[in-house]
């Protein structure tokens, strides 16, 4: 018997990054996982795995293509948006918001049916450690992460006591998204020491905390924006 046997989750954005390395371990733990995303999966569909191509930020998810429960809920798509005030956009500002806030909104609310079905279910929601940080250059990003984090705690009360929803808040992890952050060995060292720890984040090491906040060890967790960031949020080494 796995740990996640019989259960079932819904992952928007598992085909890469963060996502695919949550998905693998739902699936490893025993779990089914439906994903959504604009590419396909490099894995074959099969009874445990379905996926679904779609655009969030340009169609809804519908919710008859969803099971009719889900013991969990990951909004994974995000961006890192840099620039000075002067380049920011109001188109820039908005397709970020659209992409990192109402997009995650929209398809909680088609998954919100299939997860009170589930009696105990959990919702994770990404952050970034430049919403605590104030960070220059990160305007964009930081509001509309920094949005995401009031809704979670707004929405861990409104859909208690059968929902959970909590927050993970990365530092930099080496992801198809950072890439251009960490293309060569220098910057890698030069991010590596900004970080208490002394390294970037890996995507086992933000798809841990996600696997935990979904399963029976957090029951008890709900309304929480947790740091998974080397110490970069609250330490001084
Ligand atoms: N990596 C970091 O350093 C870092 C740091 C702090 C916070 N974060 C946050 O952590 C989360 C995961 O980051 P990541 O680095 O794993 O990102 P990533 O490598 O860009 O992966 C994002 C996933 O979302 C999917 N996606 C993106 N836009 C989509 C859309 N419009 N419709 C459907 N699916 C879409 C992508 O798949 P397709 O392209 O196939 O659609 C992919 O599966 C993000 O919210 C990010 O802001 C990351």
């Amino acid at each position: 018997m796995r740990s996640l046997d019989g259960k079932s989750y819904l992952v928007v954005g598992g085909s890469h990054g963060i996502g695919k390395g949550v998905v693998g371990r739902l699936l490893d733990a025993g779990a089914a996982v439906t994903v959504v995303s604009r590419s396909p999966l490099d894995r074959e569909a099969s009874e445990q795995l379905t996926h679904l191509n779609l655009d969030v930020t340009s169609a809804c998810l519908d919710k008859s293509h969803l099971p009719a429960q889900l013991d969990g809920y990951v909004y994974c798509p995000g961006s890192i948006y840099l620039g000075p005030l002067r380049q920011l956009t109001r188109e820039a500002l908005a397709a970020d918001y659209q992409l990192n806030v109402i997009s995650a909104v929209e398809c909680l609310q088609a998954a919100q049916p299939a997860l009170r079905a589930a009696g105990n279910a959990s919702v994770v929601f990404f952050s970034t450690v430049a919403v605590a940080q104030g960070m220059t250059m990160h305007a964009s990003v930081s509001s509309v992460k920094g949005a995401l984090e009031g809704l979670t705690r707004s929405l861990a009360a409104e859909l208690a006591p059968k929902i959970r929803v909590n927050c993970v808040a990365p530092g930099l992890t080496a992801t198809p998204l950072s890439e251009r952050f960490l293309s060569s060995e220098q910057k890698i060292a030069a991010m590596a020491d900004k970080h208490p720890l002394k390294r970037v984040g890996c995507i086992e090491d933000i798809a841990a905390m996600v696997e935990f906040l979904l399963g029976d060890g957090a029951t008890w967790v709900t309304g929480q924006i947790i740091g998974v960031d080397g110490g970069m949020s609250s330490v001084r080494a």
